[in-house]
C-alpha cells in the first residue's frame, strides 16, 4: 500500500479521519505535529514560542521527510504544512495525499470544539476566527488543491459522521474492503 498523507485546514478533520483510516486498515496513524512533539520534547506551541513561526517551519518540513519515509502509514500534516517550501510536490512524489475539504463555518465549529492549542488562532473571538480561517483558506487553497484527491467533509460531531467520511475516502482511494 502507499502511505496516506491527509493535508487540509487547522480543524478539517486531518487527526479524526487520519486515526480511524489507520485503524480502520490496519495501518499505523502518525499526526505530525505529535511527531514533532514527540521528538523535541516541545509542544507546538512552545516551540513557535521559542523560534517563531519560521523555525517551526523548519522543523515541520524536517520532520515531515523523517515521518513520510515510514512505510505503510496514514499520516497527518500540520494545516500549514504543504504551503511552505516543497513540502506539496514532496508529499506527492512519495503518498496519496488527500485534501479534506470543509467550509470556514465547519472549520470554525471543529476549532471550537477542540481542545488543542493552536498558536495562530489563539485569543480570537468567534467573528475574528470566521475573518481569519476565510482570509486564510484563500490563501492556502491553491496549494491544497494540488493533492491527488479531495474529501469533502461536513460537521464531524459524532462517530458516525467519522465513519462515513472514512469510508467515503476508502472508496475515492479504491481500498474497500471485499
Ligand atoms: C498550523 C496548524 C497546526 C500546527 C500549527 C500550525 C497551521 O496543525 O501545525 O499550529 O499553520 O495551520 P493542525 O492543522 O493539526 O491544527
Amino acid at each position: 500500500m502507499k502511505s496516506i498523507i491527509l493535508i487540509g485546514y487547522m480543524g478539517s478533520g486531518k487527526t479524526t479521519v487520519g486515526r480511524q483510516l489507520a485503524l480502520s486498515l490496519g495501518v499505523t496513524f502518525y499526526d505530525l505535529d505529535w511527531y514533532i512533539e514527540m521528538r523535541y520534547h516541545r509542544t507546538v506551541a512552545q516551540i513557535f514560542a521559542e523560534k517563531g513561526e519560521s523555525g517551526f517551519r523548519e522543523i515541520e518540513r524536517n520532520m515531515l521527510h523523517e515521518a513520510a519515509e515510514f512505510q505503510d502509514i496514514v499520516l497527518s500534516c500540520g494545516g500549514g504544512t504543504p504551503c511552505f517550501f516543497d513540502n506539496m510536490e514532496y508529499m506527492n512524489s512519495l503518498a496519496e495525499t488527500v485534501y479534506l475539504k470543509a467550509s470556514p463555518e465547519v472549520l470554525a465549529m471543529h476549532l471550537k470544539m477542540g481542545k488543542v492549542e493552536r498558536p495562530l488562532i489563539k485569543g480570537k473571538t468567534d467573528e475574528e476566527l470566521l475573518q481569519y480561517i476565510r482570509e486564510s483558506l484563500q490563501v492556502r487553497e491553491p496549494y491544497y488543491t494540488q493533492a491527488r484527491h479531495t474529501l469533502d467533509v461536513t460537521l464531524l460531531d459524532n462517530y458516525d459522521k467519522i465513519k462515513i467520511s472514512v469510508q467515503l475516502l476508502r472508496e475515492q482511494l479504491g481500498l474497500v474492503k471485499v
